[in-house]
C-alpha cells in the first residue's frame, strides 16, 4: 500500500505539540511493515534549514488562488521519504508554524497557508499528480489537511482520503467567503459539506469527505461522539459512527530510552535505577530548586492552555508547598498562565521553578528527574507525556479523560497487587480531587516498597508504535476494500 501522510508538524524538523511527534515516528512504524509512506510537510524556515540535501520534484506556477510553490523531495534519517512543500509567499516567514510573534494571533493567510497544503496533499492523490510516485491512498492530520478530502472530492481519478484527529478543538473555522478564495467547489458550502453554523470549516469538510476518521485513543472516539467533548461536531460524528476508530498513540522509544537519552547527564533502567537519583539531583541544581533526594518533585512539560486544567494545579501550588514537596515547570502558551506561574517561582524560591519557553533537552531531564508527573488536562485526545513518563519511572498523575484514562492505570491495593498500577488517576475536575490525589501519590512515594513496585511496573510497559502502526495498516486496507 502506498500512503501520503500530510501534516502541518514533524519533529525533529518543527514541532509545537503532540502531532509532531506521532508525525515523525508513525511514518517510520509503518514503513517497518511495509507500507509505502511518504510525508508531505509545508516547507517552514526550520524545516528547509535542518532537512538536508534535495531536489525539485514538481512545480505548481498557476494554481487558481495559490502563489507559485514546488516539491522538494529529501530521505529522512530514518528512512522516511518527505515531501517539502516549497512556497516561499506563504511558508518562509520567522514565527510559528500556525502563529505570528509579532500579534500573537493565528498568520491571517492561514486559511490560504493550509489550504494550499490540501489543494497538493489532492493533486498528489489523483490524476493531476505529475510525480513518478502515486499514492492509493491519503491520510491527513487535523484541520490543517482538512480541505483535502473537499478537493479530491472533484478531482478526476481521485484516491480515497483517510483524517486523523489529533484535536477536536482547534477546527479551522472561518469565513463563508474562503469558499470561494480557496476555488472549492461552490456546493460544499453546505450542511453536507464544509458548513459549519455560518462559517467554513476545514475540519469539518475533512470530517464530512473522509472514508474514514481516526484519532488518537479509543476512549477519545467515544468522547467525541457526546456532547460535552464534541466541539459542536457530535452530531456528525455520530452519524459516522461505524468510520470512527480510535487508535492509541505509541511513543519514540529511541528518542525517549532512559538507557541512552542524550539530554540526561546519567543513564538508568529498571535494573539499574541510581542514575534516575542523579538525574533529580542534576535537575534540581540546573532549576536552582533546593537539592534534596528526599522530597517528593513533581513536575510539568506542557502547552500552557485551558485544555491541559494547569490552572488547578496553579491554584493549590501554596498550599502544595505546605507539604514537603517541589515543583518544576517548563511550559508556553497563554499570557496570563504564564505569569501566574512565573510569579509562583519568584514567592517560593528553591521550592518552584518555572521556565517559559520550549526547550526539548529540558523536556526530558524533567521526565527523569522528577518523581511524578502532573497532567490534569480538561480532555486529552491521547498525550504523550504520560507515557514519557512511564518510561522513566515517573508515575504520571493524571485526569480520568481521553487517552489517559485508556493509558495510565490507578495505583490501588488491587492495582498493586496484580502488577499493573502505573499512576494515579482522579475523576471529577476539582482542584479538591487534584489535591487529593497528589497527596495520595505522596503516600505512596513514602512505602520504599510500594513506589519501588510502581515504577518497576510503569517502566515495564511497551509504547512501541509497533501495535498502532497495524492497526493504521488494518485501516489503511478496510478503506482500500483490500482485507
Ligand atoms: P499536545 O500535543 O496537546 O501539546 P501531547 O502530550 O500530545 O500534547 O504532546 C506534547 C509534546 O510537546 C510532548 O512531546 C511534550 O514533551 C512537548 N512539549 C510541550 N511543551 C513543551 C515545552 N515547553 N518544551 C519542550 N517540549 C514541550
Ligand atoms: C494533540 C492532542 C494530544 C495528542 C497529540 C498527538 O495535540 O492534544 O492529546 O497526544 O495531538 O496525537
Amino acid at each position: 500500500i502506498k500512503v501520503l501522510f500530510v501534516t502541518s508538524e514533524m519533529a525533529p524538523l518543527i514541532k509545537t505539540g503532540g502531532l509532531a511527534d506521532v508525525s515523525g515516528a508513525l511514518p517510520a512504524a509503518l514503513r517497518e511493515l511495509n507500507v509505502d509512506v511518504r510525508v508531505l510537510l509545508p516547507g517552514y524556515p526550520q524545516v528547509m534549514a535542518k532537512m538536508g540535501p534535495s531536489e525539485v520534484v514538481a512545480t505548481f506556477d498557476n494554481l487558481p488562488g495559490f502563489p507559485p510553490s514546488r516539491l522538494l523531495f529529501t530521505v529522512m534519517n530514518n528512512g522516511v521519504p518527505l515531501l517539502v512543500l516549497d512556497c516561499p509567499a506563504l511558508y518562509r516567514r520567522d514565527g510559528g508554524p500556525y502563529m505570528d510573534p509579532v500579534t500573537g494571533h493565528d498568520w491571517i493567510d492561514n486559511p490560504i497557508r493550509f489550504g494550499l497544503l490540501s489543494k497538493i496533499a489532492a493533486m498528489l492523490g489523483s490524476h493531476d499528480n505529475p510525480l513518478s510516485w502515486h499514492p492509493d491512498l491519503v491520510h491527513g492530520n487535523d484541520w490543517q489537511t482538512g480541505l483535502t478530502g473537499v478537493y479530491l472530492s472533484e478531482a478526476a481519478g481521485a484516491v480515497p482520503n483517510i483524517i486523523t484527529i489529533h484535536n477536536l478543538a482547534f477546527q479551522g473555522n472561518f469565513r463563508p467567503k474562503k469558499v470561494e478564495l480557496l476555488h472549492l467547489p461552490e456546493a460544499c458550502f453546505n450542511v453536507n459539506g464544509v458548513e459549519l453554523y455560518g462559517n467554513m470549516s476545514f475540519l469539518k469538510g475533512g470530517l464530512y469527505y473522509a472514508y474514514h476518521i481516526t484519532t488518537v485513543s479509543p476512549n477519545y472516539a467515544q468522547e467525541i461522539q457526546g456532547d460535552e467533548l464534541g466541539f459542536g461536531l457530535q452530531g456528525l460524528l455520530r452519524s459516522r459512527s461505524e468510520d470512527v476508530t480510535g487508535i492509541l498513540n505509541g511513543i519514540d522509544t529511541d528518542e525517549w530510552n532512559p538507557e541512552t537519552d542524550r539530554h540526561l547527564p546519567s543513564h538508568f533502567s529498571v535494573a539499574r535505577m541510581a542514575g534516575k537519583g542523579q538525574n533529580k539531583e542534576a535537575l534540581q541544581r540546573r532549576m536552582g530548586l533546593e537539592v534534596n533526594s528526599d522530597v517528593p518533585l513533581l513536575g510539568v512539560v506542557s502547552r500552557l492552555t485551558h485544555q491541559k486544567g494547569l490552572d488547578l494545579l496553579l491554584e493549590i501550588a501554596p498550599r502544595l508547598l505546605e507539604l514537603p514537596v517541589q515543583l518544576v515547570i517548563l511550559g508556553s502558551g497563554e499570557a496570563s498562565m504564564q505569569k501566574i506561574a512565573s510569579d509562583l517561582a519568584q514567592s517560593y524560591p528553591g521550592k518552584i521553578a518555572v521556565m517559559i519557553g520550549f526547550d526539548e533537552a529540558l523536556s526530558h531531564q524533567i521526565e527523569a528527574g522528577i518523581d511524578m508527573f502532573v497532567m490534569p488536562s480538561r480532555f486529552e485526545p491521547c498525550g504523550l507525556n504520560q507515557f514519557y513518563s512511564q518510561r522513566y519511572g515517573t508515575p504520571p498523575i493524571v485526569h480520568r479523560t481521553g487517552g489517559l484514562a485508556d493509558s495510565v492505570v490507578d495505583c490501588n491495593a488491587d492495582t498493586l497487587r496484580d502488577g499493573t498500577a502505573s499512576g494515579f488517576v482522579f475523576s471529577g475536575m476539582t482542584t479538591e480531587n487534584l489535591f487529593a490525589t497528589i497527596q495520595r501519590a505522596i503516600e505512596v512515594y513514602r512505602d520504599e516498597r510500594k513506589w519501588k513496585a510502581l515504577r518497576k511496573n510503569c517502566m515495564s510497559k511497551d509504547f512501541t508504535w509497533q501495535t498502532s502502526a497495524k492497526s493504521y495498516q488494518s485501516v489503511y486496507r478496510k478503506v482500500l476494500g483490500r482485507t
